[in-house]
């Protein structure tokens, strides 16, 4: 059984940006996000609280954060690496944010210069300061079905770093198949062993396209009883630290088989497509959504 209602998680400002080399104004930023919301998505993971050393493309995560209008009901999370992130996203007006471990030993390394067991030590204590400031915390694993360095990575490893986010006390794990390499029968295994550590309607999936698997990926954990997306518009990203991962799955993309299949986003296509316009035509790039491109042409 499908669901009736998915939740899609737009990382677009975020994972979409991050690893943009030329400079994205802040108001760009800012605009990007307010489309996004307008468009009808009730979460648009807005910037990372990170070293500026390590991702250059979002040092204005403050500025970003506080020349947004929030609107009530909508969500807009920030990853925080650290204590120090943290505090910098809830001085900025935070509430929530977003936590990210890898299960491959070498990602975590890349990504975060720490091994895995360092991280979760670390996000123990930035979640500690969340719950005590009544935020909202999302926790994501990274190379959930296979790494640059490592390759396949054992579905048990994900299942472990996703259980150990969730008693820390995030309410949603998205895992992340960051380098997009993953197909419906390797998703399979990964969701079974996540799954029977972890209430299924607190995963969220989070699939890159490189090898044009992401919607098939979608679909079967669909079937699995998963119902939260998350996905970029106009397929934008890439990850500084996983050379050849190509963007996230495009939010048009998505929409347009979940309404097909029946399933209820709340979101507008049109609206989303105007969005991706605005930030494709900003960045110079073709629309990297097939959705939008094909109804572009009617
Ligand atoms: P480090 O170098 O080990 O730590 O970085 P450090 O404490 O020595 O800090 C280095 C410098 O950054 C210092 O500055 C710190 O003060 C500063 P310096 O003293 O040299 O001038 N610093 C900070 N500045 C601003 N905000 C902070 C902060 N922390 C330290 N919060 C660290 C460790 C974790 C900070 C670094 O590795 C980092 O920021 N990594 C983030 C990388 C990142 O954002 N990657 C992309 C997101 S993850 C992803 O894409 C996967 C996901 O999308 C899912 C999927 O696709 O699968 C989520
Ligand atoms: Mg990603």
């Amino acid at each position: 059984d499908l669901p009736s209602f998915v939740k899609i998680v737009e990382v677009g400002p975020r994972d979409g940006l991050q690893n943009e080399k030329g400079n994205v104004p802040t108001s760009v930023k800012i605009q990007l996000i307010h489309k996004l919301v307008a468009a009808g998505l009730s979460v648009v993971e807005a910037t990372s609280f990170v070293s500026p050393k390590w991702v250059p493309q979002l040092a204005d995560a403050k500025e970003v954060l506080k020349g947004i209008h929030q609107v009530p009901d909508v969500r807009y999370p920030v990853l925080t690496p650290n204590l120090r992130g943290f505090e910098a996203a809830v001085a900025a007006g935070a509430k929530e944010i977003a936590v990210f471990a890898s299960a491959s030993e070498s990602f975590s390394k890349s990504n975060i210069n720490c091994t895995i067991e360092e991280s979760l030590v670390r996000y123990r204590g930035v979640t500690a300061a969340a719950k005590k400031h009544g935020l909202l915390i999302r926790g994501y694993v990274s190379c959930v079905i296979g790494c640059p360095v490592e390759g396949a990575i054992d579905p048990s490893k994900v299942a472990y770093v996703a259980k150990e986010l969730y008693d820390m006390g995030c309410s949603e794990i998205s895992l992340g198949d960051t380098i997009g390499v993953g197909t419906p029968g390797s998703v399979v295994d990964m969701l079974e062993a996540v799954i029977s550590s972890v209430p299924v309607d607190k995963i969220a999936v989070h699939f890159h396209d490189t090898y044009g698997q992401a919607l098939a990926n979608i679909l079967v954990s669909l079937q699995m009883g998963i119902s939260i997306v998350d996905s970029s518009v106009s397929g934008l990203g890439g990850c500084p630290y996983a050379k050849g991962a190509t963007g996230n799955v495009a939010t048009e993309d998505v929409v347009y088989m979940l309404h097909g299949l029946g399933i209820e986003t709340n979101v507008d296509l049109n609206k989303l497509m105007e969005a991706g316009d605005y930030i494709s035509k900003h960045l110079g790039r073709p629309l990297g959504s097939r959705t939008a491109a094909a109804l572009r042409k009617l």
